[in-house]
């Protein structure tokens, strides 16, 4: 809200061209958001390497992607869209291209002030009772999660961080019943498995951006109608967050939080929070993240993957365990999972914890009747907040928790 009308005061006063004057519930926050996605996208589809490229070129690509993004805007957001595309993406390209012309840097500086201050994420109180009671619920509707039939175990030995000594010579899933990744939301990730680079410092994604934007889109559309997402959307609107004031910012949020490209290494777009958590990647010979059953079994699964169980350093019954794995290689140390649950239920919990409690808090959660801790970490980039890391951690073992799981 007051960044539009900080972008909208700038715009009056640079060009002296009224803007359409905000209404209340139509200007917020997260909408500004949208210039700066839309620059974000372009730069990425020229890999922020600009050389011997033409401006109308540039302007072809803006075009494409203000379209692109126009999409489930209301009319008035439109507008400031369209004006926002004339006025502003055009000049930031431009100067990015020619680095021309002071009057372009005058008019540029502060709308990226304006757009920096826009994307913040703003300080959100929501106290530990509620955390609580939101994670309670989404596990209750989680209604297409595993079923404790449909998946085996066998955990084998307790293990150690410190070494790579294999405590388990078998798999940790001896079964998982097949029908179940055939419902929408697992065959929608198992489609979005292959997208990625396992390599940091190497530009995502694998596969063509098309295929890429196409599949995201169709995981995101399922994940976002599904129950546990819809009460993480109705709990943030109702506690007034910017990212929830519709179900168009709300995805714009979500789509950006976990599958927007950032950097981890070499300054190039080579991650991003959907990658770390849900997929995992290879970092100074090591793996890092990885934090899903789903992709844990298909990797198991695959013998190209060349992947490993190694043995649990934690495990809660068949609801979670900490693990100790190689992948073609590479050794993690420990990594948690949450087992059983859906994509969505992960993401609804883990975008709960991330905007409530990230960096040094945990979030205490529970999962049938066991404490969980998920802690979250974030990264800024070129100040924009990205998810760096999710992951969660066995709390006490507790009589309710043995209670509840056999
Ligand atoms: C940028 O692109 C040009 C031409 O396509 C190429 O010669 C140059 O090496 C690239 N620079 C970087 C840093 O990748
Ligand atoms: C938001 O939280 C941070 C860290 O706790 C604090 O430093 C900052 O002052 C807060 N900002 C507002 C506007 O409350
Ligand atoms: C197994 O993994 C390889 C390498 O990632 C991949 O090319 C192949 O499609 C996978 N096989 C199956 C059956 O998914």
């Amino acid at each position: 809200m007051q960044c539009i009308i900080l972008v909208s005061a700038i715009f009056v006063l640079v060009f002296g061209i009224p803007v359409p004057s905000p209404t209340r519930d139509v200007w917020v926050g997260p909408n500004c958001h949208m210039c700066e996605v839309i620059l974000n996208n372009v730069r990425y589809e020229y890999h922020n390497n600009f050389t011997g490229v033409s401006v109308d070129q540039l302007r072809l690509s803006l075009y494409q992607q203000c379209d692109a993004n126009l999409n489930g805007f209301t009319d008035m957001e439109r507008l400031l869209i369209e004006f926002v595309k004339e006025n502003c993406c055009v000049d930031c390209l431009r100067l990015k291209h020619s680095r021309a012309k002071m009057r372009s840097l005058l008019v540029l500086f502060p709308i990226l002030v304006a757009l920096v201050w826009c994307q913040k994420i703003p300080n959100f109180t929501v106290s530990n009772a509620e955390l609580l009671a939101l994670a309670k619920k989404l596990r209750q509707v989680d209604v297409h999660r595993a079923r404790p039939d449909q998946i085996m175990l066998n955990y084998q030995k307790h293990t150690v961080t410190r070494d790579d000594s294999d405590s388990a010579p078998a798999k940790l899933f001896s079964r998982v019943d097949s029908s179940l990744l055939r419902k929408p939301s697992y065959e929608l990730y198992l489609n979005l498995m292959d997208n990625f680079n396992r390599q940091t410092g190497v530009t995502e994604p694998r596969v063509s951006q098309t295929e890429e934007k196409a599949e995201v889109g169709k995981f995101l559309d399922h994940v976002l109608a599904t129950k546990p997402m819809q009460e993480l959307y109705n709990w943030f609107k109702a506690k007034g967050h910017p990212i929830a004031t519709s179900p168009q910012n709300f995805r714009f949020w979500i789509g950006q939080l976990w599958f927007s490209h950032y950097s981890r290494a070499l300054g190039r777009p080579d991650t991003s929070g959907f990658e770390h958590v849900f997929i995992g990647e290879a970092k100074n010979g090591e793996i890092s993240g990885l934090h899903n059953w789903l992709r844990f079994y298909v990797l198991e699964n695959n013998r190209t993957e060349n992947f490993d169980y190694k043995g649990f350093t934690v495990k809660r019954f068949n609801i979670m365990g900490a693990l100790k794995f190689t992948w073609d290689g590479l050794l993690k140390r420990v990594g948690s999972i949450l087992i059983g649950t859906t994509p969505e239920y992960d993401m609804a919990l883990y975008t709960m914890c991330f905007l409530s409690r990230r960096g040094r808090e945990t979030c205490d959660v529970e999962l049938d009747g066991c404490p969980l801790q998920i802690t979250s970490f974030e990264i800024m980039q070129q100040n924009k907040v990205y998810i760096g890391s999710i992951y969660p951690t066995a709390g006490r073992l507790t009589d309710e928790c043995r209670a509840q799981n056999r």
